[in-house]
């Protein structure tokens, strides 16, 4: 990764970690994931050559950058969704010192909202780091926008697994997906959809 966005990804892990710890109002909270789940996201939009990526839930655009400095790699590029002014605002400053922002589509909306608009099979790659009680009402909607063997990844799958256990239930027991959970960071769920042309389609 080059010098200036690895500094820039520095500064803003420790932002995160001293604004988290003084700040209690979760609207305030950056809630960035972890350095090494950035790394893995970053090995996941390579190894799927995933070119067109979704991210759900910006913050101050933290996992953002991981995931653009990889599509960028690839050809690709990032659409993420955020509702929050306040976030929004941080977002766009981090793009415009990233180097990435040609690469980033920001979209300030209600990500359900987002996504019904959304065509199908519209996307490689879905990372969702939102509101966790949403996600089983969003479910059909990711599953459309999803391609054939396109990639959903879900942060906190070990951190918050009471709140993830209806979402990771519907998932899992759709014939159409194939689960991980991977123990990296806060917890990766995995879920990639079936393609067509696999020999155990369904
Ligand atoms: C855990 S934080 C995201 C952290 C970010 N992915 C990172 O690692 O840098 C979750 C974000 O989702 C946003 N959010 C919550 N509900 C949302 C919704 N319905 N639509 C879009 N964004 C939402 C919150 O404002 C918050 O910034």
């Amino acid at each position: 990764m080059a010098d200036p966005l690895d500094k820039l990804l520095t500064e803003l892990e420790q932002f995160g970690k001293a604004n988290d710890g003084t700040t209690t109002g979760r609207p305030h909270r950056m809630l960035n994931i972890t350095r090494d789940t950035g790394e893995f996201l970053a090995v996941l939009v390579r190894a799927a050559v995933a070119r067109r990526v979704l991210e759900i839930g910006t913050s101050n655009g933290y996992s953002t950058l991981w995931l653009a400095s990889a599509a960028r790699a690839i050809g690709g590029a990032v659409t993420t969704v955020e509702v929050s002014d306040y976030k929004i605002g941080l977002a766009k400053a981090t793009f415009a010192r990233s180097g990435l922002a040609a690469c980033i589509t920001l979209v300030q909306d209600d990500a359900g909202r987002l996504l019904q608009r959304s065509a199908d099979g519209a996307f490689d790659l879905v990372f969702l780091d939102s509101e966790r009680s949403a996600y089983p009402e969003w479910w059909p909607d990711l599953k459309r926008v999803l391609r054939p063997g396109g990639l959903l990844v879900v942060d906190n799958a070990t951190s918050h697994p009471a709140e993830m256990a209806p979402f990771v239930a519907l998932v899992s027991t759709d014939a159409a997906f194939v689960t991980s959970l991977v123990p990296v960071g806060n917890g990766e769920f995995l879920a990639v959809k079936a393609d067509q042309g696999w020999s155990d389609r369904t």
